[in-house]
């Protein structure tokens, strides 16, 4: 696997890429790696000549600094599950390769998208992710990009920042890769205690939950009923909605086909995310 910390390196590598016309799969992570990002990496080796993973905290993107702090960092580890899925190039720029002085950031706006949910409750977050995707856009120019449906918010806010500039890139979904008994495998489940990590599975048992009511109760009374039972838990809900997975409209009294039941919560000061379609 070849690591490039510059910017102007990797492009090189990748003109050279291009002019071979070899189709480059590309995979932007936060590090932290686990099966979840392998699960991407494989997806990409599937399908692509060449693949590359990216990794960096992205600053602009985390509206709470303390999370941001907080975020677990491993380089060393990620380096090695990389190896030995045989991932082509690892991109691991410094903050200064990203955001390079003068550099003018694309404007857009998402709407719905930007005032529900994460959008909602996370100022500025998606304003972040679309800097720093955009930039490796334009870094890498990969044939496909892979994200994975555990952010699903994140994931139309890609695609919709790749049909606004006209990237010529397909975004593919994919699968969100759970722990054993269900919880959703994330980089901040690293911080999580013992006694936490049991804890944090009530968002799964949440989600299943509303899973088995939706087919008795409207979307509002389904919400209601989860939202009484985290006043039961230990865990403190930020939202639970169900959403129209196209227009992100939330649900109240009718259901649509596909509707996703999205949920965070905190445990202790972890925040994780999930989602689920219930019908
Ligand atoms: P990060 O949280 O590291 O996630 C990188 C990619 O892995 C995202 O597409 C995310 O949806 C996917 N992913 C995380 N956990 C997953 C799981 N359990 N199953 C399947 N896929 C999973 O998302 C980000 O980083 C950043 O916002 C980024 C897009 C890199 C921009 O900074």
């Amino acid at each position: 696997m070849i690591i490039f910390y510059k910017t102007e390196e990797i492009e090189t590598f990748i003109l050279d890429l291009k002019s071979k016309h070899k189709t480059i799969g590309f995979v932007p992570t936060m590090g932290a790696l686990h099966e979840g990002h392998v699960s991407l990496v494989k997806e990409s080796k599937l399908v692509c000549d060449f693949t590359i993973v990216s990794v960096f905290v992205n600053p602009t993107q985390f509206n709470n600094i303390a999370d941001f702090e907080k975020y677990p960092i491993n380089s060393e580890s990620d380096i090695k599950i990389l190896q030995e899925i045989a991932c082509d190039v690892l991109f691991l720029p410094t903050k200064e390769e990203i955001y390079t002085a003068n550099y003018v950031f694309p404007k857009i706006d998402l709407g719905l998208l930007d005032q529900v949910l994460e959008g909602k409750h996370r100022p500025g977050h998606f304003k972040g992710v679309i800097q720093v995707v955009y930039r490796l856009f334009e870094i890498i120019r990969p044939t496909k990009a892979f994200f994975g449906l555990k952010d699903f918010q994140q994931l139309a806010v890609i695609k919709k920042m790749t049909d606004f500039f006209d990237f010529n890139i397909a975004i593919i979904p994919c699968k969100t890769i759970r722990e054993n008994d269900g919880l959703a495998m994330s980089s901040r489940n690293m911080r999580l205690s013992q006694t936490q990590r049991i804890e944090a599975l009530f968002i799964f048992e949440s989600l299943i939950l509303a899973k088995n009511l939706a087919p008795k109760l409207s979307p509002i009374e389904c919400k209601k009923i989860i939202e009484d039972r985290y006043l039961e838990s230990s865990l403190k809900l930020e939202y639970f909605e169900i959403i129209n997975p196209e227009s992100f409209e939330i649900l109240i009294t009718n259901w649509c086909e596909n509707a996703v039941a999205c949920a965070v919560a905190y445990v202790g000061d972890v925040r994780l995310i999930d989602n689920m379609v219930l019908n």
